[in-house]
């Protein structure tokens, strides 16, 4: 069966929106993709590994003309990827050369909060630096890093920073998945920026709602071109926007091919046409060129815009099937005698808020046990102007999605998730379980409702080990 629907709701998709931006097509010539470099180990000491990561300032060759100034992790523009392996133990210093203080958050990452995860209450201040270190013990998937200050997540995510965090492990490594980065298997970070004289004004862009800008980058290029050498491409995309959701096919309606999700491999691949990304999440999807001849193009649009072209070139035929099962995920086993805990993401613009609150950096919203598993009903009420979808994320966790208003979750979400799109007026189902004691954010992923305040935070606790936790204040910021 081949999908040839994004599932979610048309009336409230973000070009409905008041302040919606439509893309423009960029009077830019196509270029090559920017394929990201792989960040290489300090040091290699066994099963210890040693990373050092800088956040910088640096300037990019975006647009025709002058350099854009843009900020980077370990390069100008979004970052070099960091392949993680399970069962590593990973020791990092990050740095922070930004003239003002910013997070290191692993979105995905199933590391501790408050402070190895990155979130706000991990703070690096100019010219300081952070060392953490975890053993990465969750399967192969793709993630990413990006900053979490509160509040300014959404301009320094506007400023470039975003880099691909790709985990791998001897299961998936089984599976017939094209896995050569650079060549078969590429991040697709797919972001929208406006530019105002070749430089970024994030003042000028801002819009309260969530900031769009006129022009697609897949990897920070305008109008890039991926030369495709191989007849199975597997694409690792990401909702990088601040706000943006792509709806993305190809201009030939060419089918792809679902393999994993937000947190890794999906229990049964896939088939689309059509694919509708929220921010933040993820969907690794392979490509099958096979029907294609050197020198086709096919262009990878979102709506009626074209985003990149895979232009094919020669390639040794390749007619790996996929298995029609690629994981077991075991059905949840909620823990009896819990309450369902429901939680509400309501209001637009300023008037966003996360169980009729704010976030308060010094409050913990609610607790749950380690190694329970609990179902969260996660409640959008949004009704302004028809309403619009809000992504719902939580760090700490990566959880199954059990229903959409009772009905059935999409094709596509039968694997594990740290980030949901919920539709005006929909209650979204989930099962939570966290494995690590910490305090955890849960938060809508429009970065500017997360900055506004569409924000809270859990205790995992762990009765055995009380803990007590510095939540740091927004002055501390
Ligand atoms: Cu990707 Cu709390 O965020
Ligand atoms: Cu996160
Ligand atoms: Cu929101």
């Amino acid at each position: 069966k081949v999908y040839n629907d994004y599932f979610f709701d048309e009336p409230i998709f973000d070009l409905h929106d008041g302040g919606y931006i439509p893309l423009e097509k960029a009077d830019v010539k196509d270029q090559p993709l920017n394929i990201p470099a792989v960040i290489k180990p300090d040091k290699v000491d066994g099963n210890d590994v040693y990373y050092t990561i800088t956040a910088q300032e640096g300037e990019t060759q975006i647009l025709p003309g002058k350099k854009t100034k843009t900020w980077g992790y370990n390069a100008s523009l979004l970052g070099q990827t960091i392949i993680f392996k399970q069962g590593v133990h990973y020791h990092i210093h990050l740095v922070n050369k930004l003239s003002e203080v910013t997070t290191f958050h692993w979105h995905g990452l199933n590391v501790t909060g408050p402070v190895v995860d990155g979130g706000p209450h991990a703070p690096v201040y100019p010219d300081g630096s952070r060392d953490i270190d975890f053993t990465l013990d969750q399967p192969a998937q793709t993630d990413w890093l990006h900053p979490h200050p509160c509040p300014n997540t959404a301009r320094q995510v506007w400023n470039g920073l975003a880099a691909a965090v790709v985990v791998t492990d001897d299961e998936e490594a089984k599976l017939p998945f094209p896995r050569n980065y650079g060549v078969d298997d590429i991040p697709v970070i797919l972001q929208d920026r406006s530019y105002h004289d070749n430089q970024l004004d994030y003042k000028a862009d801002y819009d309260v709602d969530g900031t769009l800008g006129k022009y697609a980058l897949v990897n920070g290029t305008i109008n890039g071109v991926f030369n495709v050498t191989t007849q199975r491409v597997r694409l690792r995309m990401l909702n990088g926007s601040d706000r943006r959701e792509w709806r993305l096919h190809f201009d030939d309606n060419h089918e792809f091919t679902q393999i994993a999700s937000d947190g890794g491999t999906l229990p049964e691949p896939v088939k689309f046409t059509k694919l509708m990304l929220t921010c933040a999440e993820r969907a690794e999807v392979i490509v099958d060129f096979g029907d294609k001849k050197p020198d086709d193009v096919v262009t990878l649009m979102t709506d009626d815009m074209p985003i990149m072209k895979f232009k094919i070139g020669e390639f040794a035929k390749d007619d790996t099937k996929l298995p029609e099962h690629l994981t077991t995920i075991d059905a949840p086993k909620v823990t009896p005698g819990l309450p369902v805990t429901r939680t509400v993401m309501s209001g637009m613009d300023d008037q966003v808020r996360l169980d009729g609150k704010l976030f308060d950096m010094q409050r913990i919203d609610r607790k749950q046990k380690v190694g329970d598993t609990v179902l969260w009903d996660v409640v959008n009420t949004n009704d302004m102007d028809g309403g619009m979808i809000h992504p719902f994320h939580m760090h700490g966790c990566q959880f199954l999605v059990l229903s959409r208003n009772g009905k059935e979750p999409y094709p596509n979400e039968h694997g594990w998730k740290d980030t949901v799109g919920v539709n005006a007026g929909e209650t979204v189902r989930i099962a939570v379980q966290f494995t690590k004691f910490g305090v955890y954010m849960y938060h809508c992923h429009i970065l500017e409702h997360e900055d506004t305040g569409m924000m809270a935070q859990i205790e995992a606790y762990d009765p055995n080990h009380e803990h007590k936790y510095h939540l740091i204040s927004m002055d501390e910021m």
